[in-house]
């Protein structure tokens, strides 16, 4: 959707060869689906640069005068602190029900495109995390402002999958040639579902790592291989453990569950130990989208390949290059 307003700052000089500018302007960010492996190294390459303002200076007024809403239908810290974090560290402001919609006027019957109706009269963007699938995009068809899905159900989280494969070519340099195991909740994790979309894009092996009840959904594993992706199927973390480059660890999504007593079969299927960590390789990262609820024991934490803390800081980067890029700020 569109938005019209005049730039008013100079900022971001992209330092290095020229990399094909995506053009996010006014755009809503619904699904990974939109991106492209140009957009997403210049995307990288922004958020770079968001991390070296941040530690040089912390803050900057880039985004001063505009006004960002987080509209959370479900609970989060992570996702919501860092685009609150993002859009403070750029100068804007943010209206945050984050802490539960019973206190807005969601409460009271409010439909979602009334509730987007109204914030989109006092900010230029939304941030929307709301448990339907394909809730973003009907919010986008209401909004005149971007809206940025932050996860919608067991749909997509494209903010999550960018900041995972920037920490992937941060810690390991390239994607390309890589083999990404993908462990825990594959039928409900929707950050599995992003990211394992845009891995298709590289030349990458996949390796899917569940239970049988929380298996890759077929049409989301067909889409894997009908573009060319070796995907391998397992029960067992020790079937790859000592193979892989990146071990993405998730955790089993409970509220997902109808039936709980299938909860309880599979909750602890998985647990990642520093005595598993001892047959992995010695340049890997293990990665989680957290929060975690027993997959990754506490010991890990000090492994210097658990890079899950690392990961999170760079989702404060990416929501930066993003709500510059939406806002029309990122590029002058
Ligand atoms: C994830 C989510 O909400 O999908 N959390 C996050 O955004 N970092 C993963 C999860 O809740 O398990």
């Amino acid at each position: 959707m569109g938005i019209d307003r005049p730039g008013k700052f100079d900022f971001i000089a992209l330092k290095g060869d020229p990399i094909q500018a995506s053009n996010f302007y006014g755009q809503d960010i619904l699904s990974v689906s939109q991106f492209t492996r140009e957009s997403l190294a210049y995307i990288f390459s922004v958020a770079e640069e968001m991390r070296e303002m941040v530690q040089g200076m912390g803050a900057t007024d880039l985004l001063t005068g505009y006004v960002l809403a987080c509209l959370f239908y479900e609970p989060s810290t992570r996702t919501s602190s860092s685009f609150i974090a993002a859009m403070e560290r750029l100068g804007g402001g943010v209206i945050p029900i984050t802490q539960g919609v019973q206190y807005s006027s969601v409460s009271k019957g409010e439909s979602l495109p009334d509730t987007i109706r109204t914030l989109e009269q006092y900010a230029d963007a939304i941030v929307l995390r709301h448990p339907q699938v394909g809730a973003a995009k009907v919010a986008a068809d209401y909004a005149h402002v971007p809206i940025i899905n932050a996860g919608d159900g067991t749909g997509e989280h494209p903010t999550q999958a960018l900041l995972d494969l920037f920490t992937i070519r941060e810690e390991l340099g390239k994607i390309d040639g890589l083999r990404v195991a993908m462990v825990g909740d594959l039928k409900y994790g929707r950050t599995v579902h992003s990211l394992t979309r845009l891995l298709s894009m590289y030349d990458v092996e996949i390796f899917l790592v569940s239970p049988e009840i929380l298996r890759l959904p077929l049409d989301q594993a067909n889409d894997l291989r009908d573009k060319g992706i070796r995907v391998r199927e397992t029960y067992h973390v020790a079937d790859v453990i000592s193979t892989v480059d990146v071990l993405y660890v998730t955790r089993v999504q409970k509220e997902r569950f109808a039936d709980l007593s299938q909860y309880e079969e599979v909750r602890d299927f998985y647990e990642i130990t520093p005595d598993l960590m001892k047959q992995a390789k010695e340049r890997m990262i293990i990665m989680h989208p957290l929060p975690r609820v027993g997959e990754i024991h506490y010991a890990v934490d000090d492994d210097p390949r658990a890079a899950y803390f690392r990961q999170m800081r760079n989702g404060m980067y990416i929501r930066m290059a993003l709500l510059a890029e939406v806002l029309g700020k990122a590029r002058q």
